[in-house]
């Protein structure tokens, strides 16, 4: 053979293991397999910086620095019964902090949590934390790609893919469209085409992305030996509504009065959803779409400006008609996705005012009665502060606002023992509830 030839199989051969290799982690076209938010951060470095300083990827990690552990661990406390060296993972970091380690393979937690705001150990699952293995009963929404047969899961934290799908898909044709050493052969490839680009990958609207993790409730999985009741929806794909196999908690399983004030609006963490869906925030587009309404802003502006969420994310040449739209007012109307921690929430409602859509002195009821909407100084209140009270538990206190949207009028600390939007934060703390039940009769029923 002459050494033509032999030079020729020499580069074929070269070819060849220079495709395997550049193959040997993007060649997989199982469209459902999970790859990571790292992955994500060379070609989406925007999202990937504002998503890294939220709260959503620190959720729940293994401990890699010991100032990561915020408990008190000098003062001896009699309830913890642990070591600081002793801890593997940490869940949360805001509020509270709950304490984890490994055990044949499975997490539990300590039996001791740590609460952020007061400074305060306080018991945790004393009696039960053996059967409060975190895998079954918090990791679905404390991890991204969960996968229920096997435990396991590809992230620690909500990851891009908790909320835009599975992205191995997605990444092997981007990168074969903009990396150098893809490119060398795959130049003609035109199969990925802008269309196709977009179908790999999810962005999704819908409430349910954020409420696959932000309710409460329970899914239950038959095996061979026994039905195993996990504590979140299985499997959830975004774009799609929450499976019906995951049953919502509801008021009349709650004996305890644990997770809704007597008047079924949510006393407990991460039930936004839930109280969300019964609001008429939820319902803006099916209303809109059923009913009209003369003194609804200018009837010559769009509608569905204020009532629509996809027609507010859709670029000007693209907005969908009256017919077309599909999502009414969602939790991305008002919060931006990616940096949650910092902001919150889109400028538009930044600082509560919400005035973007609630034009026209701000409702109906104002309209109708002809007097400013609230006798307290404006400026010095904001909406959220009477329509979102912090009614909602985490952390030893009532710290979380209420997306229940719902004014709770004094009359029901009397009736429930919960907090009023009238004496909320630090709005007429001074005042007794005789004061605050007068003041709001007299203004808002008479
Ligand atoms: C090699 C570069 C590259 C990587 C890696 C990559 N993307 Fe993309 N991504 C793109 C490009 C380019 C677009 C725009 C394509 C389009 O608009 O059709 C895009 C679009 C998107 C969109 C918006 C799609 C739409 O319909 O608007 C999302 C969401 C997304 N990527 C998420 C991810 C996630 C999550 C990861 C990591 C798991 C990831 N991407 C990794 C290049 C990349
Ligand atoms: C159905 C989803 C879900 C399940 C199951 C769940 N959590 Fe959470 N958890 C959340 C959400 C969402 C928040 C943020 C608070 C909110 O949205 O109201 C949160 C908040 C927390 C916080 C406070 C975090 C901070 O920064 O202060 C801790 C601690 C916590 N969860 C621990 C647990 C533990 C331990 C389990 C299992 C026993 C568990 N959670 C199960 C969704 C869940
Ligand atoms: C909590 C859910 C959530 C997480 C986590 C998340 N996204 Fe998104 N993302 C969304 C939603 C919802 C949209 C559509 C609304 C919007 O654009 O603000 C979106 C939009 C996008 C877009 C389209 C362009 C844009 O910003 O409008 C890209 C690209 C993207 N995300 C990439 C990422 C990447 C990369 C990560 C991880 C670093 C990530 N996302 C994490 C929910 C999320
Ligand atoms: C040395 C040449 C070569 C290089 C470099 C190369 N590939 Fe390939 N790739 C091939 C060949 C040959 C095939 C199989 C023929 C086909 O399906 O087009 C292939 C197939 C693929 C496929 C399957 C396509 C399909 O639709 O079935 C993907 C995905 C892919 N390559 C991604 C990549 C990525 C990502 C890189 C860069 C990290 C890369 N390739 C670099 C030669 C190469
Ligand atoms: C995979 C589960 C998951 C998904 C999906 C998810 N979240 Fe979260 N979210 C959490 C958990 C858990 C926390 C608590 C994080 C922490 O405290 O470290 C949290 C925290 C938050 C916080 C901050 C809470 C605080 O106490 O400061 C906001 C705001 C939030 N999420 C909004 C959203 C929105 C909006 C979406 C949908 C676009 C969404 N989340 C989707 C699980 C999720
Ligand atoms: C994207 C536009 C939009 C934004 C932003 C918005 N709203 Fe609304 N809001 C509406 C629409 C539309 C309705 C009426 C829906 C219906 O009745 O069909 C509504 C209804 C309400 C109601 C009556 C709710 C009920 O269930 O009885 C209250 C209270 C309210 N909004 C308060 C707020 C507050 C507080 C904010 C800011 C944190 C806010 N809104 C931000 C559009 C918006
Ligand atoms: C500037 C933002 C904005 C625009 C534009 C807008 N709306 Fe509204 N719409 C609202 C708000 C805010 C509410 C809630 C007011 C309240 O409850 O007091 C509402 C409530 C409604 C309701 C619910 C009434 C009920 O009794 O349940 C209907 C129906 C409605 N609007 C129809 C329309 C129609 C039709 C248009 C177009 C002509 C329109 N809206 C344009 C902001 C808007
Ligand atoms: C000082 C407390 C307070 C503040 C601040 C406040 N509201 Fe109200 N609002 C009320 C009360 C009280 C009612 C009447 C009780 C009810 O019907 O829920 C009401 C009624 C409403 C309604 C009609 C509710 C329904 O179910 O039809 C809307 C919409 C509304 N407010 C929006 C706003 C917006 C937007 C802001 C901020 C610009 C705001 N409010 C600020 C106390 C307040
Ligand atoms: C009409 C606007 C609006 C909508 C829609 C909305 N939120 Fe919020 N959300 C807010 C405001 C305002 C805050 C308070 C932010 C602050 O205090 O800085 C908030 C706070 C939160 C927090 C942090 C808890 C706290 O009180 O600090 C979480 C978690 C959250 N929202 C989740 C959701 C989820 C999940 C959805 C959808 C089911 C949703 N939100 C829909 C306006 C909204």
């Amino acid at each position: 053979m002459g050494n033509f030839y032999k030079l020729i199989i020499v580069i074929v051969l070269i070819i060849i293991t220079t495709a395997l290799y550049l193959h040997k982690d993007t060649l997989n076209q199982d469209p459902g397999l999970y790859v990571g938010s790292e992955k994500c951060k060379d070609c989406h470095q925007t999202q990937h910086s504002a998503w890294h300083d939220s709260l959503h990827p620190k959720m729940f990690k293994p401990v890699e620095n010991p100032e990561e552990i915020l408990g008190d661990f000098d003062s001896n406390n009699p309830l913890v019964t642990f070591r600081k060296e002793d801890i593997d993972f940490v869940i949360g970091s805001k509020w509270e902090q709950v304490y984890a380690h490994m055990i044949d393979g499975e997490y539990y937690p300590f039996t001791a949590k740590w609460l952020v705001l007061t400074q305060q150990w306080v018991p945790y699952k004393v009696n039960n934390w053996k059967e409060t293995p975190l895998s079954v009963k918090c990791n679905g929404c404390h991890t991204t790609g969960f996968n229920p047969q096997t435990y396991e899961f590809s992230e620690f934290g909500i990851g891009c893919e908790a909320c835009h799908g599975p992205a191995n898909l997605h990444v092997q044709n981007q990168t074969i469209e903009t990396a150098a050493q893809c490119i060398i052969c795959h130049a003609d490839d035109n199969r990925h085409a802008d269309n196709e680009a977009k179908k790999d990958i999810i962005v999704s609207y819908k409430s349910a992305v954020c409420g696959q993790c932000h309710s409460r409730g329970s899914q239950s999985v038959d095996n061979e030996h026994m039905t195993i009741k996990f504590n979140f929806p299985l499997e959830y794909i975004p774009g799609n509504e929450i499976n019906t196999a995951f049953k919502p908690l509801t008021q009349s399983q709650d004996k305890k009065g644990q997770f809704w004030w007597g008047n079924g609006i949510s006393k407990n963490r991460h039930q936004e959803y839930a109280d969300f869906a019964r609001s008429k925030h939820a319902k803006s587009l099916k209303n809109l779409k059923e009913k009209r309404r003369e003194d609804c802003g200018d009837p010559g502006t769009n509608c569905l400006q204020c009532h629509s969420t996809d027609y507010r994310m859709a670029d000007k040449d693209n907005k969908p008609t009256l017919d077309e739209a599909k999502e009414g007012i969602t939790c991305i109307a008002c919060h931006e996705p990616h940096s949650i921690d910092k902001k919150y929430l889109r400028d538009s409602v930044g600082a509560h005012k919400c005035k973007e859509c609630h034009a026209n002195s701000l409702s109906r009821s104002t309209i109708e009665s002809g007097k400013p909407h609230t006798p307290c100084p404006t400026g010095q209140v904001q909406c959220a502060d009477c329509h979102m009270p912090r009614i909602v538990s985490t952390g030893g206190t009532f710290s979380l606002r209420s997306h229940a949207f719902k004014i709770i009028p004094p009359e029901a600390t009397e009736k429930y023992q919960m907090p009023n939007s009238c004496q909320n934060g630090n709005c007429h703390k001074d005042k007794d509830l005789q004061w605050a039940k007068d003041a709001y009769r007299d203004y808002y029923l008479q």
